[in-house]
């Protein structure tokens, strides 16, 4: 028995329609979901007297034995059942018989399925917190290594301001932070049990769907049959999570690939993160950054697939719903290879701290320091900014930096410059008098690293404990 509803047809289903219809091909990888479900299932309708506690024991020992022998290999789900569902139930039935047929009293596959993606993606999406805790870990191994690795800090992708590695590792600190927080709230809202509500309208058998939601771990049943069969915000809500998370790591992989190329030469990628050429033998590409920007936009589109199939629905359960999962799967296998793959880049990765220091010091990220350096001798600061606009320009001409300049030379640019104008420009003290908070000083700095480490470690053993 390959379908569930043959009763009241009396042909038999036309081959392509069925290809068309069957979605067990995508489906499968639901199996312990929907077996874990109807184990909470049946033993509900056993405690509540609806079958007896017998049935339901052979139930709960049949669908366990089907998850031991697919988990084995012993049983293959092969694609003469329509979908997962079916696939359970007929080799319950195969395996215990009649007792079997009783499994599905008081439920649909619209509650049924309803269940197990929410089981699928709650799980997936707390293993993808989790790697991005991973994530974050990385980044802040880097961040407490390099306070004082100095760099220019860019506006425009022009040097700005000098910063340090940390300071600037520290802005996708809070980025993925944030993405953490975002899964916390997505796993709050979607965490309540739509089984019990049958097809639509519920059933009239007394269910007793708080047992079941408390089985299967949630914080409690949802509380509207049509709106239970018929949610799939929950999905677009985590898709829409995975897809910033996607910006933040394509933004990062932006900013690699071009720290990695020949002119920068801020970073060198390990060679077991990088790819060569077949022509060029002199080329070491750095992939795995490229992938991750390119496959942003195919989680995007994941998302825009959902909010799209959802937005003409009428209530309650339509066809439609089961494209929810290609591209629910897609976005969620893809951002988790994503995150994964990112960090184990991230965590090979060489930098290269004289060119970035280099780099600093010649591209006049001490100019905005210069000017302030005169506004402390009195000079006021819209003076200031043009005596030093004019006396960078004439150092672009002799290729030379501010603090390559005598004296001499500076004072003909104004008086008020001194013999500690060399000190107040320099690099050092340049990052390290940046102590507001939230700024690259090194000081403030490892404040800023000792509070984010806390929260980290605080979340870690939140989720552990749970
Ligand atoms: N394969 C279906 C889906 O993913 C299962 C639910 C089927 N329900 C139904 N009324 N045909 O949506």
């Amino acid at each position: 028995m390959a379908q569930l509803w043959g009763g009241r047809f009396t042909k038999q289903t036309d081959e392509a329609v069925k290809a068309f219809n069957d979605s067990i091909g995508f489906d499968k990888r639901l199996y312990r979901e929907d077996i874990e479900g109807s184990i909470a299932h049946a033993g509900m309708l056993g405690r509540q007297g609806i079958i007896s506690e017998e049935e339901a024991a052979a139930i709960i020992s049949g669908l366990n034995r089907i998850l031991e022998d697919v988990e084995s290999g012993a049983l293959m789900i092969t694609g003469e059942y329509e979908d997962i569902h079916s696939f359970v139930e007929a080799n319950l039935i195969d395996r215990i018989g009649d007792t079997g047929k009783k499994l599905h009293t008081g439920r649909s596959r619209n509650d049924q399925v309803a269940l197990d993606m929410k089981l699928y993606t709650r799980r997936r999406a707390r293993e993808i917190r989790t790697d991005l805790y991973s994530l974050l870990e990385t980044i802040l191994a880097v961040m407490e290594e390099n306070t004082d690795t100095y760099m220019p800090g860019f506006t425009h992708l022009q040097k700005a301001q000098p910063t340090s590695l940390a300071h600037h590792f520290g802005a996708y600190f809070e980025m993925f932070k944030r993405d953490a927080g975002r899964l916390d709230d997505c796993l709050r809202r979607m965490n309540y049990c739509p089984l019990g509500s049958g097809a639509l309208a519920g059933t009239t058998y007394p269910l007793d769907r708080y047992m079941t939601a408390k089985e299967l771990g949630f914080d409690g049943p949802t509380l509207n049959s049509m709106d239970s069969v018929s949610d799939r915000d929950y999905l677009i809500e985590l898709m829409s999570d995975l897809s910033m998370i996607m910006m933040h790591l394509s933004r990062f992989s932006e900013e690699l690939i071009t720290w990695n190329s020949n002119e920068y030469r801020f970073v060198e990628m390990d060679d077991a993160f990088s790819t060569g050429s077949s022509i060029m033998p002199q080329k070491k590409n750095p992939d795995i950054c490229e992938l991750v920007r390119g496959k942003t936009g195919r989680v995007y589109g994941d998302l825009f697939s959902l909010m799209t199939t959802m937005k003409g629905l009428p209530l309650a359960y339509n066809k439609d719903m089961q494209e929810d999962k290609e591209p629910a799967f897609d976005a969620i296998d893809t951002a988790q290879a994503c995150i994964t793959l990112f960090t184990g880049m991230l965590s090979t990765i060489t930098f290269r701290k004289d060119v970035m220091r280099l780099s600093a010091v010649r591209g006049f990220t001490n100019a905005t320091d210069a000017a302030d350096y005169l506004v402390m001798k009195g000079v006021p600061f819209r003076d200031a900014h043009g005596i030093i606009g004019r006396l960078v320009l004439a150092c672009i001409d002799e290729g030379k930096s501010i603090e390559e300049l005598s004296l001499d030379q500076l004072r003909t640019f104004s008086p008020a410059f001194d013999e500690d104008i060399y000190e107040a420009v320099s690099l050092r003290n340049c990052v390290e008098k940046r102590l507001t908070l939230g700024a690259p000083g090194s000081e403030m700095m490892k404040k800023v690293i000792a509070e984010e480490k806390a929260w980290l470690q605080s979340r870690r053993q939140q989720i552990a404990g749970k």
